[in-house]
């Protein structure tokens, strides 16, 4: 028998009826993992991947370790059936098997199931709609937890508001910045988008995001924040300074060219305010940061990946409805 959740589902801000009680939890869970041990007992939750993690599938195992769940990892992208989402239709293509069938099978199968999705990046309004795990929602039965979807990655933003309220202990309110770095390939908007919403919703402090002409996000997450292409701007005087890729929303997938360097140095650090480096991790060092950065006394981005755990822990709680 399924108890009710106090969480219906964690798939972005809006599923949270408390943003600063949950970042409390994760803090608590961090200062004493084993506090609720008999939350999971006999509760199982099921990890799919459609794509690659080493941090959320890592973290996500040990949170529900810590509350005595367990949980079945499914490499689903790789080792699974290739999965339809499009209603109604005749299934002679590459798709074996229907979401409609697929969602009970796994809520059958477990107490809250965790997916991590990425977009295609071709078709903007299909990713935007977020269909898989929409429809899982509507099919499953269970909670659903984002591990990483289309379009955000509410995991990672608790874990980095965890992590900036354990950094910020003065009174006025932190300037954060989200700044664009470079890269070689197209990458999803889903953590930017999904740090933009936390931080619009929660308001610690102000957030200003800077990224070069053509690669404004959407203002669904966006709106609240300052936006500027002027990297000296949002870094002077900067508290926190969140370092992340993304490609073009407005030119779906793409890479529009910058001739401007974007990438942050220990030099350019110096008109902060002494300002806190966070990336999310992956990272390619010298090309999205430079390494004087991450090897140097500024980077939190390893106690950053460590609060993934306890973030991750607070919101299976929830989901539990313990
Ligand atoms: N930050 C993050 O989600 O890392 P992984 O892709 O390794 O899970």
């Amino acid at each position: 028998m399924k108890r009710f959740s106090i969480m219906k589902h964690f798939t972005s801000v809006y599923d949270v009826p408390d943003i600063s009680g949950l970042i409390r939890s994760a803090a608590a869970f961090k200062a004493a993992p084993r506090a609720n041990r008999s939350a999971g007992t006999d509760r199982r939750i099921g990890l799919i991947f459609m794509n690659p993690s080493m941090r959320t599938r890592l973290s996500t195992q040990l949170a529900a370790r810590n509350l005595g769940m367990e949980a079945i990892v499914f490499d689903l992208g790789s080792d699974g059936w290739k999965i339809e989402l499009e209603e109604g239709v005749i299934m002679n293509g590459t798709t074996v098997e229907h979401i409609r069938d697929a969602a009970p099978v796994l809520g059958s199968y477990f107490d809250i199931i965790g997916i991590r999705t990425f977009p295609g990046l071709l078709d903007r309004d299909a990713d935007y709609q977020e269909r898989f795990i929409e429809q899982l929602k509507r099919y499953a039965g269970v909670p659903v937890l984002s591990l990483e979807s289309a379009t955000l990655h509410p995991l990672q933003s608790l874990a980095d508001l965890l992590t900036i309220t354990e950094h910020w202990n003065r009174p006025e309110p932190p300037k954060i910045v989200l700044i664009w770095a470079p890269h070689i390939k197209p990458l999803l908007q889903c953590v930017a988008n999904s740090f933009a919403q936390w931080m619009t919703k929660w308001k610690p402090g102000s957030l200003t995001i800077a990224h070069p002409e053509g690669y404004a996000l959407s203002t669904t997450f966006t709106n609240g924040a300052t936006i500027t292409h002027d990297q000296d701007e949002a870094l002077r005087g900067a508290d926190f300074v969140y370092v992340k890729n993304w490609s073009s929303f407005e030119h779906y997938g793409e890479m529009p060219v910058v001739k401007a360097n974007w990438l942050l140095t220990q030099d350019r650090l110096s008109i902060t305010n002494d300002a806190k480096v966070m990336h999310c991790l992956p990272v390619r060092r010298n090309l999205e940061l430079g390494e004087s950065v991450l090897d140097g006394p500024s980077s939190i981005v390893t106690e950053q990946a460590g609060n993934r755990v306890w973030a991750a822990q607070a919101v299976i709680e929830k989901l539990l409805g313990a």
